[in-house]
């Protein structure tokens, strides 16, 4: 049997420093009878300073092929001016559109260790873990009719939301069957007051509950109130299901609820290939935080859990992704915390490497 292979791609600003956290996961898995192929390549601005592109095509050609990929962030001042076409994020989104990984896994759980550091009372926050699964490839972000036009004596920026029934359809099973494997509640959010595809998404979401789904507790919300009952009483939900433009705020909304960006993994996957495993592209939430890039101050745990979450998504090695998980829970029960997650007058923060070597020290001695 050939090793799993993994395509890592650092990206820009905190992205390699986060990377090089990850890889001390992966090496220590490797020397432990779990050994991953690893190839490492440029995306976002990093690619753009090299080729001219912010995903150059044999790296699309690479990402089609391994068994999953590993992405830190994407983006920086650096790149403000360029043409739109040529920006970092758009080497992200190519990715995410011919991988056609269409859902998008954003999970935000607060780790006891942190319900204090939330924004919101700890009551409401403790012991939360929820589930939002963004539809990825389609809706706002990729419609057409887009640009910018001129008309007249002015001009008109354009972008088009369009949802087919297939597009919905595939994106609420994955999340239905999640909701399976977890509370069983799910809660559609759209905006069917005022958008037609909005009406659809809800339309199509229902109809597969009701035919394929009847053992799931299926809700629905206007994504405007779903944002503030996120921030009223979040425990009320348990996955979530929406479009690519409110899943983009809902899920950095309630990753806030967390404490910290910093600690918020996600996974995009598509359909499943020869292997039986799906596409996959594996993300930490965060951007990539130009402010802080370089400085050892950035927070490998959401990258980290990235890792963790490929772990059990695409190598069904949930065993290996729970311990790598209570590594984590562990150092911050410890009280190691990398900036972001120190209050005013907190203490002393860890840096970046030594959060990840910290968590290296936390797995357990035999895997
Ligand atoms: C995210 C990011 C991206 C998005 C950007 C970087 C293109 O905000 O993954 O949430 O808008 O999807
Ligand atoms: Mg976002």
């Amino acid at each position: 049997m050939t090793n799993p292979s993994l395509l890592i791609l650092p990206g820009d600003g905190i992205g390699p420093e986060v990377m090089a956290e990850v890889r001390k996961i992966i090496d220590w898995f490797g020397t432990r009878g779990l050994a991953f192929n690893v190839s490492e390549d440029l995306v976002g601005g990093a690619a753009y300073d090299a080729h001219g592109t912010p995903l150059h095509d044999d790296t699309m050609a690479k990402a089609q092929e391994v068994d999953a990929v590993l992405l830190g962030a994407v983006g920086g001042p650096n790149y403000d001016a360029l043409d739109f076409s040529v920006k970092p994020e758009r080497g992200l989104l190519r990715l995410r559109k011919e991988m056609d990984l269409f859902a998008n896994l954003r999970p935000a759980q607060c780790f006891d260790a942190l319900a204090d550091f939330s924004s919101l009372k700890k009551e409401v926050v403790s012991g939360l873990d929820i589930m939002i699964v963004r539809e990825l490839t389609s809706g706002v972000y990729f419609g057409e009719p887009r640009g910018i036009h001129v008309e007249g004596n002015e001009r008109v920026g354009i972008n088009t939301q369009r949802y087919t029934e297939s597009e919905i359809d595939r994106v609420a099973r994955a999340a239905f069957d999640l909701a399976r494997k977890r509370d069983g509640r799910l809660c559609s959010m759209e905006k069917a007051n005022v958008m037609e595809s909005g009406i659809l998404w809800r339309e199509v979401v229902q109809a597969v509950g009701d035919k394929d789904y009847p053992d799931v507790e299926l809700s629905h919300m206007y994504a405007d109130a779903g944002a503030m009952q996120l921030t009223r009483w979040p425990k009320q939900f348990d996955v979530i299901v929406t479009d690519n433009l409110f899943g983009d705020l809902l899920s950095d909304l309630a990753a806030m609820l967390t404490g910290s960006l910093g600690m918020l993994p996600s996974a995009s996957l598509g359909a499943p290939m020869e292997n039986g495993r799906p596409k996959a592209l594996y993300e930490p939430v965060h951007g990539s935080a130009p402010d802080i890039a370089g400085q050892g101050k950035a927070n490998p745990i959401a990258c980290i859990l990235s890792f963790a979450m490929a772990l059990r998504y695409s190598f069904d090695r949930g065993a290996e992704a729970d311990r790598l998980e209570k590594a984590v829970e562990d150092v911050l029960a410890d009280g190691l915390r990398t900036a972001d997650l120190l209050g005013e007058e907190g203490a002393t923060p860890v840096s970046t490497a030594e959060m990840g070597d910290a968590i290296v020290t936390k797995l357990p001695t035999s895997a």
